[in-house]
């Protein structure tokens, strides 16, 4: 058995993370695996938080929403408790952590509000995970995926900001070498395979 994985599934809001990551659990407890799947924001105190900022709530008394660059350092923030908390340990005891956003989220989407290098600043030491795949669906496709699911609207869910965050992350996964991208227009059991197929490479 090779040593624990960190993969992430990454991509715009409706390209199908959570259920990609529910199923990448099934295909690697069936390679005999033992798994933790996680996602961003964190089940932790700040994901928490994070989770009520983006549905809406803690407005200031003006009904002003938290600042982008406070969210910036919260998503980072969140990221730390996460890693510390849960992801080292889990790799630790030698599960492979499988987590639905983590870094590429915060470059594509944070970096829409704030200066890049800063947003990567906050992000200095960050264990890399062994593999992140971008599922990669039109805009519109994400869209209907979440028009469909009855999705409750979200800060960051307008088509001209999730066009920006899915050019970002193209260009974030062109350059770094343990990224890939993989076409998830197709369906739920064909993306689940070309996910599968991607992550038995590592194995
Ligand atoms: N390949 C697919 N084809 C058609 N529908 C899909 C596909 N993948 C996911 N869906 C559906 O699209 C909806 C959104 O999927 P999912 O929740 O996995 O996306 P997500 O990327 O996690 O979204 P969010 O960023 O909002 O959490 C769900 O109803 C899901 O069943
Ligand atoms: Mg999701």
């Amino acid at each position: 058995m090779s040593k624990p994985l960190f993969i992430v599934l990454e991509g715009i809001d409706g390209s199908g993370t959570t259920t990609q990551l529910g199923l990448l659990e099934r295909h690697l407890a069936g390679r005999g695996r033992r798994v933790h799947p996680t996602r961003e924001p964190s089940q932790g105190p700040v994901g928490r938080l994070l989770r009520e900022i983006l549905l809406g709530g803690h407005r200031h008394a003006d009904g002003a929403p938290v600042d982008g660059l406070a969210m910036a350092l919260l998503f980072a923030a969140d990221r730390r408790d996460h890693l510390c908390r849960e992801i080292e340990p889990a790799l630790a005891a030698g599960a492979d952590v499988i987590s639905d956003r983590y870094l590429l989220s915060s470059l594509a989407y944070q970096a829409q509000e704030a200066e890049r290098d800063w947003v990567a600043g906050l992000a200095r030491d960050l264990r890399e995970p062994d593999l992140t795949l971008l599922l990669d669906v039109p805009v519109a496709t994400a869209a209907e995926r979440r028009r469909a699911a009855g999705r409750a609207l979200e800060r960051y869910d307008a088509d001209d900001v999730q066009a920006r965050v899915a050019a970002r992350y193209r260009e974030l996964v062109a350059a770094d070498a343990r990224a890939a991208v993989l076409d998830a227009r197709g369906s739920i059991e064909e993306v689940a395979r070309a996910v599968a197929a991607t992550v038995d490479r590592l194995l």
